[in-house]
């Protein structure tokens, strides 16, 4: 079975139990701080689990994006080493939000796998949580004795908190879990040596496939579990190790998901994939695993960079060029030329892949380019070392190898080994160890639990119409951000925009019992609004007057509506490729991200500019429809971002032509932007170009500086014009006064003579 129907079977089988389809959410989730990647099926109902949200449906099913890369959940050194650990990979799930629990859980995933997919309950083994007293939690018996109803007792095995307790996080939601393993060894190997005793034990071909997870505590900052007021169902299965499964396989690379890399890579390199077992097999996994990964977070709007998120991605695109470079021999760039096969592959369920193939190509290649010649310096640097007749590379300078250059310990020790040189690992990863708690401190963020003063109700955001409103206190907690204390308030009713969309949070001021408290931000955490102060609400009090800073939104709305035109006019004057790849707004100007292929010449900026003008001249009316059906939206050509999560219902944004979606605030007419006036043009990544600008009073006071400098330059000229003259009128007058001085001598001599 091709793994697009497997993948095709998994969700039929789940809308059949009257589970709604639900697209997998982009890899980066723009309100979540906690997380950089999706990790886990379940961090987009995040929101749903900690009732902030609403469920539009109780039973959802998904294929969902993941990139274990970081945090708590983090594979990328086992990637490529053993068959069946990725980066980027695949998770079906099917949920449950407070209707549905274990029976039905159990039932449908041992129908799934047994009848439809047809696993032999021979190879299979369960897990069920054996009980935690740290937590006061007993086993799992009702699991258990639903368990029993399909398979024999001395298949079921009890699992520790480690195993079988799913934790999203320090804190957060998290229940009991149920795990099915397969076991795929032959008949002789399985008579040999119990499959029992090797569940959970690492072996490549006795592995988890799907875990169950029976969600119905919340963990506290304090450690401490606490019910949530529902029962929920989170089921995660790993497409690549069911795809092994169903197809005979015995490593995920030999299924047809990694197949057509492992082929395009034998080609560029002439090498064979199978040939040996050491580092060139490695590396063929490292290299069919990595694209996928870094193509997707492209593709999802998460360039590679110098930080953060960013600059993850840029690590896991090196490891894939570095392990070519030492083991396959290819010291050009050759990554961009897989992603072709991906878009062959997977364009059709993940079709944003497609139209971003340019743009996905041309970054990894540029990146590429960029690293051989980073690899080609490091090199340079051991052959320092080996000039100077150096008989050992410090710690300190093998990290730097690492950290700067790139090069994983495993590299620098090859060739220093084979000039001889010694090399410590110790004190290698004694430097890292020192770095990585260096990080760690400096990126800490503390929570606290919540404070619940007042009864939870859905939270209203009224910031489209009102800038200031009476409020009530629901909760708030105590947040230590790299070592400032901040307090994180939610009103049931908020004026306050929160971060978004590039928008920056609103400021202002909230007023308690009579004491102000000036609001330092907004943002949105797993669908809620948390306004943050810097001291901590009045003990007892609920009462809130929220008013928000006017001229700052004001700035920001014009910021923001001028960026809609800018995207319509690039868009409409450079062609269709255009598409934004990253904006900030916020009260002094504008920045905005797009994929173009070259500099935007002085003559196109200068015309992209009074077109915005026009427009802007034309005072055109904002259309809002803030509850418009996503298929009403595109049918009207609105505009839509990669790497946005949308839900069914959307608000769309219309000045005119320009058309999108969009949740932030805007001028009622286009007028009110008053002025335009682009500040910059550069160049961020290959084949993305960013513009800045200013608007209104600040674009005004921009030219006015402009042609006030301007005219400062004019009076130079003229004074330095008249320095000019008047130094030539000396130099004639000099001139006269030596042909005086000239001739009285003559005159003189000629007297002297007579
Ligand atoms: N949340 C669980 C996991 O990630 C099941 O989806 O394994």
């Amino acid at each position: 079975m091709k793994s697009s129907l497997i993948r095709k079977q998994f969700l039929d089988f789940f809308t059949e139990k009257a589970h709604q389809i639900v697209d997998s959410a982009p890899l980066v989730l723009k309100d979540d701080p906690t997380l950089m990647f999706v990790n886990a099926g379940m961090n987009p109902f995040k929101d749903v689990f900690l009732g902030n949200t609403e469920p539009k449906n109780s039973r959802v099913t998904n294929s969902q994006k993941c990139l274990r890369v970081s945090g708590k959940h983090n594979d990328l050194e086992e990637v490529g080493v053993d068959t069946y650990h990725h980066t980027l990979f695949e998770m079906l799930g099917n949920w449950s939000f407070g209707d549905y629990f274990k029976e039905d859980a159990i039932a449908w995933a041992w129908e799934f796998l047994t009848e439809l997919m047809k696993i032999s309950p021979d190879s299979l083994y369960v897990t069920v949580f054996g009980g935690d007293e740290g937590d006061g939690l007993p086993r799992d018996n009702d699991a258990a004795a639903i368990w029993e109803k399909y398979i024999s007792s001395d298949r079921i095995l009890d699992g520790s908190k480690k195993d079988n307790f799913w934790e999203m996080g320090d804190v957060g939601p998290c229940g009991p879990c149920s795990e099915i393993h397969v076991d795929i060894r032959s008949a002789e190997e399985k008579a040999k040596v119990d499959g029992k005793t090797l569940v959970n034990e690492d072996h490549p071909q006795v592995i988890e496939v799907w875990n169950l997870v029976f969600m119905e505590f919340t963990r506290m900052a304090d450690s401490s579990l606490k019910k949530l007021p529902n029962q929920h169902v989170d089921t995660g299965m790993g497409f690549e190790r069911l795809c092994m499964v169903i197809q005979g396989k015995q490593s995920n690379y030999d299924t047809d998901v990694f197949t057509p890399y492992l082929k395009a890579l034998e080609n560029i390199s002439g090498l064979k994939y199978g040939a040996s077992a050491s580092n060139q097999d490695v590396a063929f996994r490292v290299i069919a695993d990595h694209v996928r990964a870094v193509a997707f977070a492209i593709t999802d709007g998460q360039l590679p960079s110098n930080n953060g998120a960013g600059y993850v991605i840029r690590r896991i695109l090196r490891r894939a060029i570095r392990y070519g470079y030492s083991y396959l021999n290819l010291n050009e760039a050759f990554i961009y030329k897989l992603v072709a096969v991906l878009v062959a592959e997977m364009g059709e369920h993940f079709t944003n892949l497609a139209s971003q193939q340019d743009l996905v190509t041309k970054v990894i290649k540029e990146e590429e380019n960029s690293f051989l010649k980073t690899l080609e310096k490091g090199i340079q640097r051991i052959e320092d070392v080996a000039a100077k007749g150096l008989s050992k590379m410090e710690g300190a300078q093998t990290f730097e190898l690492y950290d700067t250059f790139g090069f994983p310990y495993d590299l620098t020790a090859l060739i220093l080994n084979e000039k001889g040189i010694k090399h410590s690992e110790a004190e290698f990863q004694a430097a890292l160890e020192e770095q990585k708690n260096r990080s760690r401190k400096a990126g800490k963020i503390e929570t606290g639990d919540w404070v619940q003063v007042s009864a939870l109700e859905e939270q209203k955001f009224i910031g489209y119409d009102y800038i200031e409103t009476e409020s009530t206190l629901v909760q708030y907690r105590e947040v230590n951000v790299k070592g400032k204390i901040r307090f994180q308030w939610v009103l049931n009713t908020v004026p306050f925009y929160p971060e978004g969309g590039g928008q920056v949070g609103d400021k202002g001021i909230l007023e308690m019992a009579g004491k102000k408290f000036p609001v330092l931000d907004t943002k949105k955490e797993n669908n809620q609004i948390l306004v943050i102060t810097e001291e901590a609400p009045v003990n007892g009090e609920t009462k809130v007057t929220c008013k928000v800073d006017v001229q700052m939104r004001k700035a920001s709305m014009k910021n923001h509506s001028a960026t809609h035109l800018l995207h319509y006019v690039l868009r409409k004057q450079l062609g269709t490729h255009v598409e934004q790849k990253g904006s900030l707004v916020n009260e002094k100007y504008l920045r905005f991200d797009f994929s173009h292929f070259e500099k935007v010449s002085v003559e196109q900026l200068t015309a992209i500019e009074a077109e915005v003008n026009n427009l802007i001249l034309e005072n055109i009316a904002l259309v809002e429809n803030r509850n418009s059906s996503i298929e009403d939206a595109k049918a009207q050509g609105a505009m839509m971002l990669f790497g946005e999560k949308y839900g069914d219902s959307v608000r769309v944004i219309a000045f005119g032509e320009s058309v999108e979606l969009c949740g932030g605030t805007h001028v009622s007419s286009t007028g009110e932007i008053g002025l335009f006036k682009l500040i910059s043009e550069s160049s961020v990544a290959a084949g993305i170009r960013r513009v800045e600008a200013f608007t209104g009073h600040n674009a005004l006071n921009y030219v006015n500086t402009k042609i006030e400098s301007l005219d400062a330059i004019g009076e130079l000229v003229k004074n330095t014009k008249n320095t000019l003259q008047a130094v030539e009128q000396v130099l004639e007058q000099n001139k006269q006064l030596t042909t005086e001085v000239e001739g009285f001598k003559k005159e003189q001599a000629k007297a002297l003579q007579q």
